[in-house]
């Protein structure tokens, strides 16, 4: 199924999969809040279409096709992770598609609409200690696949590199059409670091001056959903802490102020780490005279409306 935006030059398909409707997200130019500068343009994957919701779809989807071409993930398997909700409801949409059982360990302090939504996808959810954050659902995760290793497929999105890969063959790729090449500074968050290290890498092997940057929370204690504290959490073995030309520290209220002004200013209803990975773009984007700077708007505002800092 062809996006709208293709609709001019390219025959319409009306029966599309719920696989084409991932990826192929436009890349919006943020004009009122990127600073007046005449050669400095601005502009955020919107990543929030996808039609889980958030970017994880695509890895979601890449890690499922990886574990069924290796025969890992067949029929009668559950399919196990853990998750902070946007890689489960990818999952949980995928599954259902495909018609199989799916099991979440998911922290306790996730909010209440991903629980819903989650449960609404038929997903069987096990709740894990708030204050062990997303390395406790991790570590349950290890737990539940090494008790039964016959009856799942583990995905672990941590270790995956299909995780990675699909972000250096997909969004990375994309960016580079849709900046004609031009793009010069790429902002990303760290969670799994999957968006990070494979955009990161499709770029430098386009351009090895592309400067890339990182954006962490602040602080062990954090309230950035999707992002890692990588200095206080079980670190992923896809993260290459060696490919960041520069990784900033953003705080949970300034990410939560840019947040509100994304949807004040620009008319985009987004999720927390779309706030921190902003805040960090427009810190690239004052010390800089000439450049384009690309950044990933992971997922949807509608996911925190019970968060209070609206
Ligand atoms: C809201 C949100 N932002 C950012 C990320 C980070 O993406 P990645 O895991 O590719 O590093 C995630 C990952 O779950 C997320 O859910």
């Amino acid at each position: 199924m062809q996006r709208v935006n293709d609709m001019a030059t390219t025959t319409l398909e009306f029966s599309g999969s719920l696989r084409s409707t991932i990826g192929r997200t436009p890349l919006l130019r943020i004009r009122r809040l990127a600073p007046a500068k005449p050669h400095v343009e601005l502009y955020a994957k919107a990543e929030f279409l996808n039609p889980g919701g958030s970017v994880k779809d695509r890895a979601a989807l890449a890690i499922l096709d990886d574990g069924e071409r290796r025969g890992l993930l067949r029929e009668g398997k559950t399919i196990l992770d853990a998750t902070s909700g946007n890689t489960g409801i990818a999952y949980a949409m995928l599954a259902a598609s495909r018609g199989y059982k799916l099991k979440l360990c998911v922290p306790e302090n996730v909010t209440p609409e991903r629980l819903r939504i989650l449960r609404a996808y038929g997903a069987e959810i096990e709740l894990t200690d708030a204050m062990d954050g997303s390395d406790g659902a991790i570590r349950q995760a290890r737990r539940i696949h090494e008790a039964e290793p016959d009856r799942y497929f583990y995905a672990d999105q941590y270790n995956n590199d299909a995780n990675w890969r699909t972000h250096f063959d997909t969004t990375g790729h994309e960016i580079l059409e849709q900046t004609d090449g031009r793009v010069t500074h790429f902002v990303a968050g760290l969670g799994t670091s999957g968006t990070f290290v494979g955009i990161g890498r499709r770029l430098r092997a386009h351009d090895a001056g592309i400067h890339l940057v990182s954006v962490q929370p602040d602080s062990p204690l954090h309230g950035v959903e999707g992002l890692k504290h990588m200095d206080s959490a079980i670190r992923p073995g896809i993260y290459d802490p060696t490919l960041a030309d520069e990784d900033v520290r953003i705080s949970t209220e300034r990410a939560y102020a840019a947040t509100r002004q994304l949807a004040l200013e620009e008319g985009l209803l987004v999720g927390v780490s779309s706030g921190a990975a902003l805040a960090a773009a427009l810190d690239v984007a004052s010390r800089i005279d000439q450049g384009v700077i690309v950044t990933v708007f992971p997922d949807t505002g509608t996911r925190y409306l019970t968060e209070t800092f609206w």
